[in-house]
């Protein structure tokens, strides 16, 4: 039987945190059983803040190194480098001529980087939408594991490969849908309580995998809190519904059980909930720190992976550009 096509990517753009973990490769590690995976270090999205060349190939090598130590094996998936498949950025000039300006405009993560960074509002910013679609569709996969900010743009790239099928009368790309594991995609916020766990923002209460015991308990313990409830069985504000996130993804579900009672009855001691998640999450984040260290001692290693990554992505990308072309009309020889 085929098996399905999966893609998915990480931007190359610092170190990787739970949200990552959680919202993303813990599900890659899942789909690399059962699925033609498709796993890739986004390193031509993370140009667009115009990172430092020695500081890009390190965050290239890292993020390689994290996958790696969390679960993922090369052996059964092509990991690599987005830059190392020519073919993608063909496929997003493609793409470009059936986007338009005032939807790629209207995109919340673009709105918020007009926000954030307003001196560089590069086009390649604009149209991030479109170089991630291409980076689905050169596979022509049909699921895409990502955690839940990114629904949005898969949405988009649904909306390209429909319009480019509609164009051209055929059905060249499926779909390709958001992968849920059993739950809901899961969004990991940040401990202070203000946005989302990332690379770059609200670092001292995002957890890295590269954060040490100590990093990770001092963080843990400054996590905002509040009075607890005042009634049974109230409704949790969202900072306290993410640590009970936190906790049940770490910790054994007695464990996860008795904090809940806890909260339910008005008894819970946040304190003591704190030092038992530091605990869980020390336990859960040590072992992937130290294999990732270990594995990034040796670039060469590193390199070949992507070396063989690469080659096993080609072959489809270079399939699914020829098809693209003859429908196009570019083929004149
Ligand atoms: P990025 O770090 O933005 O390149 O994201 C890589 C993957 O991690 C994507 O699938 C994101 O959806 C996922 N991700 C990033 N941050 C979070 C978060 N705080 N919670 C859940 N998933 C996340
Ligand atoms: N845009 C994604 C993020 O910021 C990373 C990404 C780039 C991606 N291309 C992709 C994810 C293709 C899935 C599929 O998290």
């Amino acid at each position: 039987m085929n098996k399905e096509i999966v893609v998915s990517g990480i931007r190359s753009t610092g170190y990787l945190h739970l949200g990552n973990y959680f919202g993303a490769i813990q599900n890659y590690v899942k789909m690399q059983e059962e699925h033609n995976c498709y796993f890739f270090v986004a390193d031509y999205h993370a140009l667009t803040t115009h990172p430092d060349p020695k500081e890009l190939k390190q965050n290239v090598y890292r993020v390689v190194a994290e996958n790696i130590a969390s679960g993922l094996d090369p052996e059964k998936v092509a990991l690599y480098a987005q830059s190392d498949i020519p073919e993608i950025p063909e496929l997003y000039l493609m793409l470009n001529m059936l986007a338009y300006k005032g939807e790629l405009e209207k995109v919340p993560t673009f709105k918020d980087k007009v926000r954030l960074q307003p001196e560089n509002v590069n086009a390649g910013l604009l149209t991030y939408p479109v170089l991630m679609a291409a980076d689905i569709l050169i596979h022509r996969a049909v699921k895409v594991p990502v955690g839940k900010d990114q629904e949005q743009h898969l949405e988009m790239a649904r909306n390209f490969a429909a319009r480019f099928n509609a164009r051209y009368s055929i059905d060249f790309f499926p779909e390709p849908q958001v992968y849920r594991s059993n739950q809901d995609t899961v969004k990991i916020l940040s401990l202070d309580g203000n946005g989302k766990m990332s690379k770059s923002e609200n670092v001292n209460a995002t957890i890295y995998l590269n954060d040490d015991d100590d990093t990770i308990r001092k963080k843990i313990m400054k996590a905002k809190t509040d009075q607890g409830p005042s009634e049974p069985n109230a409704e949790m504000p969202d900072f306290i519904k993410n640590m009970f996130l936190l906790l049940q993804l770490t910790a054994t579900p007695d464990i996860t059980a008795q904090y809940t009672n806890a909260y339910n009855n008005c008894n819970i001691r946040y304190g003591d909930m704190k030092k038992q998640l530091a605990e869980d999450m020390v336990t859960f984040v040590r072992p992937i720190r130290e294999r990732a260290a270990e594995l990034q001692k040796d670039e060469n290693a590193i390199r070949k992976i992507l070396k063989e990554g690469a080659e096993k992505a080609r072959p489809s990308s270079i399939a699914t550009i020829a098809g693209a072309r003859k429908l196009i009309g570019i083929n004149y020889y």
